[in-house]
């Protein structure tokens, strides 16, 4: 008797949402496109690179929000608890903290090489914009995150980190009282970092994330030199 090939089940996944939904062959169009030889290249990972640690630090802050406690009472604690009583928080923690760095360097990094190559040039201009908002995001990511822990640190990072923007001609007085939610570093300005680290902050970089990565796929890499 012979025996039928096995399928694997991803074929017959996409087999049954294909008889369904059609989107196999728009699909393939979409993600089959082959990266040009010239672009193999270290310096033009930089920008995977920036998104594989965002990934990283997605996955690792929702591990962290499973204890942290975003009150002026519990934070310092709470982050004391992940460290001590929390199987793996100590690393998972860390990853946070050391790849948050790393997303700022790669992403100035990335920022760098595509200027250097001139990639921001005619028809790549609007994606240079939507990258100078991923990188003001990540390093508001980086600031409101930095006030969490509540310790000493964070506490006076932050409040010199405000003053500087509340330096800004114009707008620097109605920002900083936006940041703190009041004339001081207080566990408002705890509250409202913290709804900025885990809800506007992620929403909007989703969105430019998307544009960044669309427009990529419309346009296709630049180059050769
Ligand atoms: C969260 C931050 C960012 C992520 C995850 C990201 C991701 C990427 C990826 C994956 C690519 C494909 C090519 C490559 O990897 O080099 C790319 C291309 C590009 N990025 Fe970014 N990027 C970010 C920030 C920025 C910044 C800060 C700028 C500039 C201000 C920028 C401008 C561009 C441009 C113009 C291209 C097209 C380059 C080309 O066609 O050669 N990106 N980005």
């Amino acid at each position: 008797m012979q025996t039928q090939p096995r399928v694997k089940w991803w074929t017959r996944l996409g087999d049954w949402l294909d008889e369904r939904f059609d989107i196999r062959i728009p699909l393939e169009a979409f993600l089959n496109k082959p990266v040009p030889k010239h672009a193999i290249k270290w310096y033009f990972c930089l920008g995977g690179i920036t998104f594989a640690l965002f990934v990283i630090q997605g996955v690792t802050g929702i591990l962290l929000s499973l204890y942290y406690k975003p009150t002026p009472t519990d934070a310092y604690d709470s982050i004391l608890f992940i460290m001590n009583n929390v199987r793996f928080g100590w690393l998972i923690r860390s990853i946070h903290a050391w790849s948050a760095k790393l997303m700022i360097a790669m992403c100035i990094a990335h920022m760098l090489r595509v200027f250097i190559t001139g990639s921001y040039k005619k028809p790549r201009e609007l994606n240079w914009v939507a990258g100078t908002f991923l990188l003001l995001l990540t390093l508001a990511f980086g600031f409101t995150g930095y006030l969490l822990p509540w310790d000493q640190t964070a506490l006076w990072g932050s409040t010199v980190g405000s003053e500087i923007l509340g330096a800004i001609p114009l707008v620097g007085d109605a920002l900083l009282g936006l940041l703190r939610g009041g004339p001081d570093v207080t566990g408002l300005t705890l509250t409202r970092f913290y709804g900025a680290h885990m809800l506007v902050l992620p929403a909007l970089i989703f969105v430019f994330l998307g544009a960044h990565f669309v427009i990529i796929r419309r346009q296709g890499i630049s180059g050769p030199l």
